[in-house]
């Protein structure tokens, strides 16, 4: 009886030695440990004809030759393995394509903010800057926004604790140039701006560009000029644009800026929502009291002010949707945008 014992043992010695693949092993092990029909069950079972005597001696050497068949096969198992991760390593296809690393590009923000600045350079006009964190005088008073004006409603704000305000648009750089500059002045400033407002037009941050030209003698067919000018450079020199009659406490007489629907023509669709016209930004002639406020005498002086959300010239510009998309910091969005700037 234990010679079974030992012919099993041979014949899975002989077995393993020429076994090279890993899905053999596997069989080997069903066939030898299996728990049916396997070869070392089969000991267990001839257990019954063993003298008494000797049973004990025969489990001893059938349960050594069970943990010696399990630890073997594991054995021969990890260093299968581990050849074959070695040669993996050991052969480097070249012809693989390789993994393309994300690219990012300008945002498309950022690429408006180029292109109107580039507009309004060539027409002589200078870049200005001012803080994000303003003055309630400068964001609202001097513009003609005392406290309790119910324009301030239009511009739901975030009041720091200091008592400043997150500037809810670029126009305060309007009062700090004219307070720092004598006329004429030609400026635009674009920047960050901060409203309490979250829809697919609008978010608690977004970007504006204001403008300012204040001179003697400066008109409404200038800002209409300007204005059209700008309009014809960022879209299309065939751009039809309409003033329509509008308030903003800081201009006299105001307006709202349309450009006629480029996908319609003026028809009306559903870019335009059936209006035919995009509304791009507001505008007016400087009120004679902020020309007042600021210290500059409005007997000699005029000027005009326009300012544009620049999210929303992005929207038109690339027919994006949903500006909430500008902030979320998505590759794929992003690199739209790719070769544009
Ligand atoms: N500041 C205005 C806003 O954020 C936009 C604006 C309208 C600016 C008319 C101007 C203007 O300079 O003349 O809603």
């Amino acid at each position: 009886m234990l010679d079974r014992v030992k012919t099993l043992r041979k014949e899975f010695d002989d077995e393993l030695s020429t076994t090279k693949e890993l899905r053999l092993i596997e069989e080997l092990r069903v066939k030898y440990l299996g728990r049916k029909a396997g070869l070392a069950n089969e000991l267990v079972k001839m257990i019954k004809d063993v003298p008494d005597e000797q049973k004990s001696n025969f489990g001893k050497e059938a349960n050594i030759l069970k943990v010696y068949i399990e630890t073997v096969l594991d054995e021969h198992k990890k260093r299968l393995e581990e050849s074959r991760r070695d040669s993996e390593k050991a052969f480097f296809d070249i012809t693989l394509p390789g993994v393309k690393p994300l690219l990012g590009s300008f945002h498309p923000i950022e690429l408006v903010r180029r292109e109107i600045e580039d507009i309004f350079l060539r027409l002589g006009y200078s870049i200005a800057e001012g803080p994000e964190a303003e003055t309630d005088w400068n964001n609202f008073e001097a513009l003609n926004m005392p406290p309790h004006h119910p324009a301030r409603d239009m511009q739901d704000t975030f009041y720091l604790e200091n008592g400043s305000v997150l500037r809810t648009h670029t126009s305060p750089v309007q009062i700090r140039t004219m307070l720092s500059k004598k006329p004429p002045i030609r400026i635009i400033c674009p920047g960050r701006t901060f409203r309490c407002d979250w829809d697919i037009t609008h978010t608690p941050n977004f970007y504006q560009v204001e403008g300012l030209m204040i001179d003697v003698g400066v008109s409404l067919a200038d800002m209409k000029g300007t204005i059209d000018y700008f309009c014809r450079q960022l879209f299309s020199t065939e751009i039809i644009t309409r003033l329509r009659p509008s308030y903003f406490p800081f201009v006299e007489p105001g307006a709202e800026v349309d450009i006629q629907c480029q996908i319609c023509k003026g028809k009306g669709c559903r870019t335009c929502k059936n209006a035919g016209w995009l509304e791009i930004m507001g505008a007016g002639m400087v009120h004679v009291n902020v020309l007042e406020n600021v210290g500059i005498d409005s007997e000699i002086y005029t000027g005009f002010a326009f300012g544009m959300g620049m999210d929303r010239i992005a929207m038109l510009k690339f027919g994006i949707e949903d500006t909430r998309a500008n902030y979320e910091g998505n590759l794929r969005f992003i690199e739209q945008f790719r070769g544009l700037e």
